[in-house]
């Protein structure tokens, strides 16, 4: 999709790509803050940028030498085809949301996650590298805002104020830094057992381990002939570490796109046969090498519902899966993945199944 700023004209595309027209590259609200920077004639020298999904704003502001922070392999990797696509140097400088940020900023530009506690984590950062006159700009579509983002951000900062709504979005400006103490922003969740899980804000299932995931460990059947498992789309850990309980010696690899979800199970699950993979995608795990995958797999992305991601991780998972391995899986009834597991699986068992989830068994 072409974009044009101050009479430049880019491309940017989404990564991975795809033919559905309702997942776009950028939203209005991502405009909004460019418009904003031009009609306030911000200067973005020295910026910091959040939640750039696909790497629109950073690409469009490359000349202005920001940072962007990235959370996501797969957002790293749109970034890295955005720039090419647009003939800039593969130079941009990086951070996370959760590793310090070096250097003094004067503006730091944040797309409104989902997650409020992510939002937190990620104006702590901005704010304890913002200049004593810096300010926050934040854009976001007013269907998703909510109150608490400004209770969030009037605990930071003295001076919240809103432009007015322009296509369905809106910009949060964010002056005068309060003085705040340094924060720890882990969560812990309660487990069975004494068992308690440690997680960076933001991880997915923030307060409590998700429905549909203890639903699935109550009816995954590991079995002492799984030497190697593989949990996709691992979060917190919570499915390794529960495997693990049944099978202790066994050789497990958790795998996933978001950095906050590794670095926490690296809290959660430890041992030598324990291995992390921060990846998108399963490239780097051999064929045929698998004797079970358990999975309660990603269909969310933030505000957007795309199956897409996960039926590419499926074709990955047969792929890597040994003859005779099984593939687990609990998902939301509504969504019917039935239909697409048998395209790739010669069986797909329901192993369980109530009102609101289902646990698949594919061989
Ligand atoms: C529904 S959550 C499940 C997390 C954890 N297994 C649990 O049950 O609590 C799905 C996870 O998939 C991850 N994910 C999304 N896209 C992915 C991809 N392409 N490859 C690997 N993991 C992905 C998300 O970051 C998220 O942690």
């Amino acid at each position: 999709m072409k974009y044009t700023y101050q009479e430049n004209t880019f491309t940017i595309d989404r990564y991975p790509t795809t033919d559905n027209k309702s997942l776009q590259a950028w939203s209005a609200a991502d405009e909004h803050i460019l418009n904003y920077l031009e009609e306030e004639k911000i200067s973005c020298e020295k910026a910091v940028i959040y939640n750039d999904r696909f790497g629109f704003l950073s690409t469009i502001l490359a000349d202005k030498d920001p940072t962007a922070i990235i959370d996501f392999k797969s957002q790293e990797k749109a970034f890295a085809f955005n720039f090419e696509d647009n003939g800039l140097e593969q130079n941009l400088k990086t951070n996370s949301s959760i590793d310090e940020l070096k250097g003094e900023f004067d503006l730091a530009l944040i797309k409104i996650p989902k997650s409020l506690d992510l939002f937190r984590l990620q104006l702590a950062q901005a704010q304890a590298s913002l200049s004593e006159n810096g300010q926050v700009i934040c854009g976001f579509m007013t269907k998703y805002f909510s109150k608490q983002y400004l209770t969030i951000a009037a605990e930071y900062f003295e001076d919240c104020s809103q432009s007015k709504a322009w296509k369905k979005s809106r910009i949060l400006i964010l002056k005068g830094k309060k003085a705040v103490e340094k924060e720890n922003l882990i969560t812990e969740i309660q487990f069975s057992g004494n068992k308690v899980f440690k997680q960076h804000y933001g991880v997915f299932s923030a307060k409590y381990i998700d429905h549909a995931t203890q639903f699935f460990i109550d009816h995954m059947d590991v079995r002492l002939d799984h030497n190697k498992i593989l949990d996709l789309g691992s979060g917190n850990g919570v499915l390794a570490y529960a495997a693990l309980e049944e099978k202790p010696q066994t050789e497990i690899h958790l795998i996933d796109d978001s950095l906050l979800a590794i670095e926490s199970s690296k809290m959660n699950v430890e041992g030598e046969n324990v291995h992390f993979h921060y990846n998108d995608s399963l490239v780097d795990l051999e064929d045929n090498s698998f004797d079970l995958v358990i999975s309660n797999p990603p269909f969310h992305f933030e505000h957007e519902t795309n199956i897409e991601v996960a039926l590419e991780l499926f074709k990955e998972v047969k792929r890597v899966l040994k003859k005779g391995g099984s593939f687990q899986m609990v998902t939301s009834n509504h969504l019917n993945s039935k239909t697409h597991l048998y395209k790739l699986f010669h069986k797909v068992d329901i192993v369980s199944q109530d009102l609101k989830f289902v646990v698949y068994n594919c061989h």
